[in-house]
């Protein structure tokens, strides 16, 4: 049985995809820097009596995910989606800029997807219903002070989704990117921290409430799986209505 690949598997968001994943019955195969996480998440899939393999891959290493591609495939017979949720938020204000912090967030964000895209389409082809879905933000929409770089990583996502969905599309591969609101993760543990900030949010959020990885995780299985077969090269918010709130 072929597996899907899910970067940043060891924590957060890609953590909850897994499981989610597991639960429907499909293995998965991890790629994360941190090891201890993804044997806690791979335990997790094999109480489920899924097959779960994972690699210590840096996504933006060329060799080590060329390395670990033909690894996953090995052991899984096969790649049927790709979940890009690796990621990192770098806080740098514009006016601090320098190229090796922003090439530090890019490379990992941004560019990672689209070369994945490129080395994970001919197995995703092979399939049928192959489909990958890359985790943009609500800062794909928006700006945010404290994080040019991250925001522009992004913005770039809904690019390459629209983009590389028409190219696949004529190979039967759908591509789409998923646009998280406030999700309480380790990523975002230091923001609400800030006094004050997660009441604002969960104040100004409709449904009231910080979001859970689960319920980003819900969304990706739809994405990934034949309900959403007519869905390609589309972005779609799951922030509780945070975005939809005029600040006028
Ligand atoms: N949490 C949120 O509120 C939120 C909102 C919008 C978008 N997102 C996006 O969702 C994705 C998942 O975020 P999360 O909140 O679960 O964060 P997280 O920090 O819990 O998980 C991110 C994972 O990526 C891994 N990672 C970082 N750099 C890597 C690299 N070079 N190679 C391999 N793995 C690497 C980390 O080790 C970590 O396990 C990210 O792309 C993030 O930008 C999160």
């Amino acid at each position: 049985m072929s597996a899907v690949l899910i970067t940043g598997g060891a924590s957060g968001i890609g953590r909850a995809t897994a499981v989610a994943l597991a639960e429907t019955g499909q293995a998965v195969a991890l790629w994360d820097l941190n090891r201890e996480g993804m044997a806690e998440t791979a335990a997790l899939c094999h109480e489920l009596g899924v097959a779960c393999s994972f690699s210590v891959v840096d996504v933006a290493n060329s060799a080590q995910r060329v390395e670990a591609l033909n690894a996953a495939v090995d052991v899984h017979g096969g790649i049927h989606g790709l979940v890009h949720a690796a990621g990192v938020t770098g806080p740098e204000p514009i006016t601090t800029f320098t190229p090796e912090n922003w090439d530090f967030v890019i490379s990992i964000n941004l560019t990672a997807a689209a070369a994945l895209t490129y080395e994970v389409a001919p197995h995703l082809k092979l399939s049928e219903g192959g489909s990958i879905v890359y985790l943009s933000s609500v800062l794909g929409w928006f700006g945010h002070e404290w994080l040019p770089a991250y925001c522009t990583s992004k913005a770039g996502l809904l690019g390459l989704t629209r983009a590389s969905s028409h190219e696949l599309a004529k190979v039967g591969v759908r591509v789409n990117a998923v646009c998280p609101g406030y999700i309480e993760t380790p990523m975002t543990e230091p923001l609400l921290a800030i006094p004050g900030l997660e009441n604002n949010v969960v104040g100004t959020t409709p449904l009231g409430r910080l979001g859970q990885p689960r319920d980003i995780a819900d969304v990706i299985v739809f994405l990934l799986s034949d309900k959403a077969r007519f869905v390609t090269g589309a972005s779609l918010v799951v922030d509780g209505g945070l975005t939809s709130i005029s600040a006028i």
